[in-house]
């Protein structure tokens, strides 16, 4: 990734990690560049940290970059799983995006699944379901 990432004048907050969730899909990529060329930690949620192929223009990007890198494993069909990645964030940005064909109940198996672990993280908004992506802040921990 030789490219820039041009955040104009959108405001980084670099005084808390920033979490990526689906952190090695397309979108997610572009965007965790652009976090860690403004000089945040990005902790990158992916379901298979040890996946070099997957993971590592990441890591490239947090090498040519101010910013900080922290990978986790966490996946949207395993409840909890987020908790780690989630530690100490006050923004999410939610990008992972499950596909399946069968869907019984889309409730159960939404995106909003990896905000509903942590009681102090964020209140979940999505814009479509069941693929969503989304910035938000958190509300402060209660
Ligand atoms: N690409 C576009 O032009 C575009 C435009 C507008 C909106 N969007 C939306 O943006 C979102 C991301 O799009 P994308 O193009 O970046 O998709 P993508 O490249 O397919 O990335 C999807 C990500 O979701 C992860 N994922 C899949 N199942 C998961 C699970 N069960 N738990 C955790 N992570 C899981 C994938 O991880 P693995 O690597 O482990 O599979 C991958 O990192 C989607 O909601 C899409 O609809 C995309």
């Amino acid at each position: 990734m030789d490219l820039q990432v041009d955040l104009g004048d959108l405001p980084v907050d670099t005084s808390a990690p920033i979490l990526v969730t689906g952190a090695t899909g397309y979108v997610a990529g572009w965007i965790v560049k652009a976090l860690l060329d403004a000089g945040a930690t990005v902790h990158a949620a992916v379901r298979d940290p040890g996946d070099t192929a997957k993971v590592r223009h990441l890591a490239e990007a947090a090498d040519a970059s101010p910013g900080t890198l922290r990978l986790f494993a966490s996946d949207l069909m395993r409840e909890g799983s987020y908790r780690e990645a989630m530690r100490g964030c006050r923004i999410v940005v939610h990008t992972a995006s499950p596909f399946t064909r069968t869907v019984r109940d889309p409730g159960a198996t939404s995106s909003t699944r990896p905000c509903t672990a942590p009681a102090t993280c964020c209140a979940p908004r999505t814009t479509s379901r069941p693929s969503s992506a989304w910035c938000s802040p958190a509300p402060s921990p209660r």
